[in-house]
């Protein structure tokens, strides 16, 4: 069983933009004594300039500023990936409903009304920064999944440079066939992760040069149930898991673990299935040599007449598949 812990707590950034000088010198000595670090700005176009320097881990931007106000430093801050998974407070007039509004489509986090109150203050900015150390740790958890996923990797030889290869096709397969940047991001790391359930199938099996017994099958069949398990605890690898169950389903219902069939089978799984079985073919194995792009097109389109795959995504494939390094 893994397990991700926490980090340990590290001290937390905040940013506080704020054109009234006094104000900022007060959150700073409020914040400063919970042992936070603080950096202010005067003007909304230096808030987004140290939040792209110094990467705080909650920013507070009071919402009327010269030089852009805080609602369209949020606006930008919530739609930059980079950006976006940080914490953003509004300090807003005591009763400008607007204004609040207007934050919420802007995508802030939260909420202070001036004047603030400094326990207020503290409590907010307390339980932001515990926040964003769990989503820092949830993106570190995911960056071990990835580690993970390499080193099983590296178990085979025969298998090196695989899963980038496997992320990069099924990403060019899910962009032929229009899919959108949610499920482009998960094709990348379903190609980097499809695989991970091997950390329970022994050496013995998983790098045997020979066919497999029935109970050596048996085993290697576990791997997409196994993987997704150790997956299941994350939120972030949510849309990952479906391609991790499925990637060996087939449309005609021969695949595994499930027997599923035609719909029944994630489209993205399908993807990288595809993908997956034509970098397999055209790897060079101990018991033969890479196929090459023809012979390995010509085996897909047999798998298309087997109704094992979606002949338009067969098609699609081969039509911006990559030649194999040989
Ligand atoms: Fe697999
Ligand atoms: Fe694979």
């Amino acid at each position: 069983m893994i397990e991700f812990g926490l980090q340990s707590p590290r001290r937390s950034r905040v940013l506080v933009a704020d054109d009234t000088e006094s104000i900022r010198a007060l959150y700073r000595k409020l914040l400063t004594s919970d042992g936070h670090e603080v950096i202010d700005v005067p003007d909304g176009a230096a808030a987004l300039t140290a939040v792209h320097e110094s990467h705080p881990d909650v920013i507070l931007l009071d919402v009327t500023m010269p030089r852009m106000d805080g609602l369209e430093v949020c606006r930008r801050l919530k739609s930059d990936p980079a950006t976006r998974l940080t914490p953003v407070v509004l300090v807003t007039g005591l009763s400008d409903l607007q204004d609040r509004i207007k934050g919420i489509e802007a995508g802030a986090d939260e909420f202070l009304s001036k004047p603030v109150h400094p326990m207020e203050l503290r409590a907010r900015v307390g339980s932001l920064t515990r926040m964003k150390h769990l989503v820092d740790a949830l993106d570190s958890a995911e960056a071990a999944f990835m580690t993970l996923a390499l080193t099983i990797e590296a178990r085979d030889p025969m298998t090196n440079g695989h899963c980038e290869r496997l992320a990069r096709h099924a990403v060019m397969l899910g962009k032929t066939l229009g899919l959108g940047e949610a499920d482009l991001q998960a094709l990348h790391r379903g190609g980097y992760l499809h695989d991970v359930g091997k950390v329970g199938v022994p050496d013995a099996v998983l790098l045997k040069p020979g066919p497999l017994t029935p109970a050596e099958f048996e085993l290697m069949q576990k791997h997409p149930d196994i993987g997704d398990s150790l997956c299941a605890p994350l939120q972030s690898l949510r849309a990952v898991r479906p391609i991790i169950r499925c990637h060996h389903e087939r449309l005609d219902g021969s695949g595994y673990p499930q027997g599923l069939r035609g719909d029944e089978v994630p489209l993205l799984a399908q993807i990288v299935a595809i993908a997956d079985v034509f970098d397999a073919l055209t790897s060079h194995r101990p018991y033969r040599p890479a196929l090459s792009a023809e012979e390995a097109a010509r085996h897909l389109h047999g798998e298309a007449a087997h109704a094992r795959f979606s002949r338009d995504h067969v098609e699609a494939f081969l039509s911006v598949a990559p030649l194999p390094a040989v």
